[in-house]
């Protein structure tokens, strides 16, 4: 079994990095195999709104978002989390996102997701139903990429 964790802080040691890191030790004491990514070290550009994705189940651009979508497509689960920043999730994890959006809509269910949110006094809960809207499942989320290429058009 893979897990994949995502951290949206801009903060790898943050608190946020904290709770996961220790979601991580857990999982791998389990035996679980675990990646960890910090969205803060890698390369994802805006979503441009050119609708790319909708036609093809395809973005685009060629940076970081669509090796995070393989690394999800291979995973078995997802461990999102992120700071709350005025209430929401911080503005990396949005761009995951939104960068993401087409592809989570095409989930396949039967894999685990765990959603993190951390924060110093008000709108942590927020940030946490947008983190779960993207997982948009009642227990399970996934990005599947051969989801799409059946169902996206041509
Ligand atoms: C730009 C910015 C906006 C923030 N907005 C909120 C907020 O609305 N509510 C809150 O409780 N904390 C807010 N915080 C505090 C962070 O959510 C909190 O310190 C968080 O745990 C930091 O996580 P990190 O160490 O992983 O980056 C904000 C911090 C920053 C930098």
């Amino acid at each position: 079994m893979q897990v994949l964790i995502i951290n949206g802080s801009p903060r790898k040691n943050g608190v946020t990095a904290a709770v996961l890191h220790r979601i991580e030790e857990n999982l791998r004491g389990a035996g679980i195999e675990v990646l960890f990514y910090n969205l803060g070290e890698m390369k994802m550009s805006h979503c441009t709104g050119c609708n790319y994705c909708y036609r093809t189940g395809y973005c685009c651009m060629e940076d970081d978002a669509e090796l995070l979508s393989k690394r999800i497509e291979e995973a078995d689960g997802i461990v999102l989390g992120s700071p709350t920043y005025a209430s929401n999730v911080s503005g990396l994890m949005k761009d995951f996102i939104d960068r993401g959006h087409f592809v989570i809509e095409q989930l396949l269910h039967k894999k685990y997701c765990i959603t993190v949110a951390s924060g110093e006094n008000y709108g942590s809960q927020d940030t946490l139903k947008v983190l779960k809207n993207f997982e948009s499942s009642e227990e399970s989320c996934v990005i599947f990429r051969r989801k799409i290429e059946r169902t996206a058009p041509n």
